[in-house]
C-alpha cells in the first residue's frame, strides 16, 4: 500500500450554511467534511439566510463557529454596496471581501456600478473575492487599473475568464484566480446527465474550455471547492438553488489527475495549500499533515459527511483518499472517523 504525506490543505472558498440554513450544513458538519477531505484550513463565505454585512452579524457568525468547528477557520465579510461604515471595523477580524456581481444562490448580486466604490472604501490589502463571470470583465478591469488592490477570481470556468486573468497578470496587476474541481472534471455534457445535482454557478461548461483550464493550469493559482451544499430535497425540487458540495472530492480528484499526468505533485501542493497559505497569510499550527492512501476508491454517496449527502461524483473511480489528518500533533481524523472535539479548532483572522 502506497502512501504520501501532505500538508494540511486549505480552502479558501465555501459556503458552510450555518447560520440560517443548518439543514443544508452547520459548522461542525461542514469542518468534518474539511478533514475528511483533508482540509485544515478553510474560508466560509457571507452569503448567508442573512448576508453576514455587519459587524454584529460577523461576531455573532464567529461565536456560534468557536463552539463548533473541527478545523481552522476564516470568514470572507460581504457587502452589498450600503456597508462601507463597517470595513474599518472588520478588516482584522476576516479574511477578505466577498462581491458577487453576477446571480447567484441568495440573490446578493450588487450593482456592477457599485465595484468601483467597494474598491475604494475597502481599506485593507486583504484580497478582494470576486464572483465576476466574463460579461462583467471589462468592468474588472477598469476597477482594477484605476485601484490596484489584490483582486482573487473566484471559480474561472472558461476560455474568456481565465485569459482575462492571464493578460491582467501579465500587465502586473495584483490579481490571483481559483479553479473548482467540477469545472475540471465536468463539463455541460455531464450537466445533462446530472439534472440538478450539475446545476451551479458559474454553469458547467463545454469540454473546450475545461480543456483551456487543464491546459493553462500553470495560470491558475487556487483549487478551490466552492462546497455549496444543498439537501437533495431542495435540488428535486422545481427551483433547484445553484451549487455543489466539494470538500471531500477534491483532493481525490486532484490526485486523479496527477496520477494521470496532469499535474506534478509540486503543482498540486502549491494549489491546494502553498498559494492559498501566501494570498491569505495563513500560518498553520505546526506538525500539521495529512496522510494520503494511493490506491483505487470509488467516491460514493454513502461516505459523505456533509450534511447534504450527495456528491456529483458518486460511482467515480479515483486514485487516493485520506486515511489520516494530525493538526498540531494530534490525530483529528483516521479512516471515516472524525476524532476532534466540536469547537476544538482555531478561528484565524
Ligand atoms: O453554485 C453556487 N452556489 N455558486 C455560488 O456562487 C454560490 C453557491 C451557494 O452559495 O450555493
Ligand atoms: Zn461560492
Amino acid at each position: 500500500m502506497k502512501t504520501i504525506t501532505l500538508p494540511g490543505l486549505i480552502d479558501p472558498h465555501v459556503h458552510l450554511r450555518d447560520p440560517g440554513q443548518t439543514h443544508k450544513e452547520d459548522f461542525y458538519t461542514g469542518t468534518a467534511a474539511a478533514l475528511a477531505g483533508g482540509f485544515t484550513t478553510m474560508i466560509d463565505m457571507p452569503n448567508n439566510l442573512v448576508p453576514i454585512t455587519t459587524k454584529k452579524l460577523l461576531d455573532q457568525k464567529i461565536a456560534n463557529a468557536k463552539q463548533k468547528t473541527v478545523c481552522d477557520l476564516g470568514f470572507h465579510f460581504g457587502t452589498l454596496g450600503d456597508n462601507f461604515d463597517q470595513f474599518e471595523m472588520v478588516k482584522d477580524i476576516v479574511m477578505g471581501l466577498k462581491v458577487y456581481m453576477n446571480i447567484t444562490t441568495g440573490g446578493y448580486k450588487i450593482d456592477s456600478a457599485k465595484l468601483i466604490d467597494i474598491y475604494k472604501a475597502w481599506p485593507t490589502n486583504k484580497p478582494i473575492m470576486l464572483h465576476a463571470e466574463d460579461d462583467v470583465s471589462d468592468i474588472v478591469l477598469k476597477t482594477l487599473k484605476t485601484i490596484p488592490k489584490q483582486t482573487h477570481m473566484c471559480h474561472v470556468s472558461n476560455q474568456k475568464e481565465l485569459e482575462f486573468v492571464l493578460k491582467a497578470k501579465e500587465a502586473g496587476l495584483p490579481i490571483t484566480c481559483g479553479v473548482t474541481p467540477h469545472h475540471l472534471f465536468l463539463t455541460d455534457k455531464d450537466a445533462d446527465k446530472l439534472g440538478p445535482f450539475g446545476h451551479m454557478k458559474p454553469y458547467l461548461k463545454p469540454k473546450k474550455d475545461q480543456q483551456f483550464l487543464w491546459d493553462h493550469l500553470d495560470g491558475v493559482d487556487i483549487i478551490e471547492s466552492d462546497h455549496a451544499p444543498h439537501t437533495k430535497q431542495e435540488k428535486l425540487s422545481s427551483q433547484p438553488p445553484f451549487g455543489v458540495p466539494g470538500l471531500e472530492t477534491t483532493l481525490p480528484l486532484m490526485l486523479t489527475a496527477q496520477a494521470e499526468g496532469k499535474l506534478t505533485m509540486d503543482k498540486l501542493i502549491s494549489l491546494l495549500h502553498t498559494n492559498s497559505a501566501k494570498l491569505f497569510n495563513i500560518n498553520q499550527p505546526k506538525n500539521t499533515s495529512v496522510l494520503v492512501e494511493l490506491s483505487e476508491t470509488t467516491i460514493s454517496n454513502k461516505n459523505i459527511h456533509s450534511k447534504c449527502g450527495w456528491t456529483p461524483f458518486d460511482g467515480m473511480a479515483v486514485a487516493g483518499f485520506v486515511k489520516e489528518v494530525t493538526v498540531n500533533n494530534k490525530v483529528v481524523y483516521n479512516n471515516g472517523k472524525i476524532l476532534a472535539k466540536a469547537g476544538s479548532a482555531k478561528i484565524i483572522k
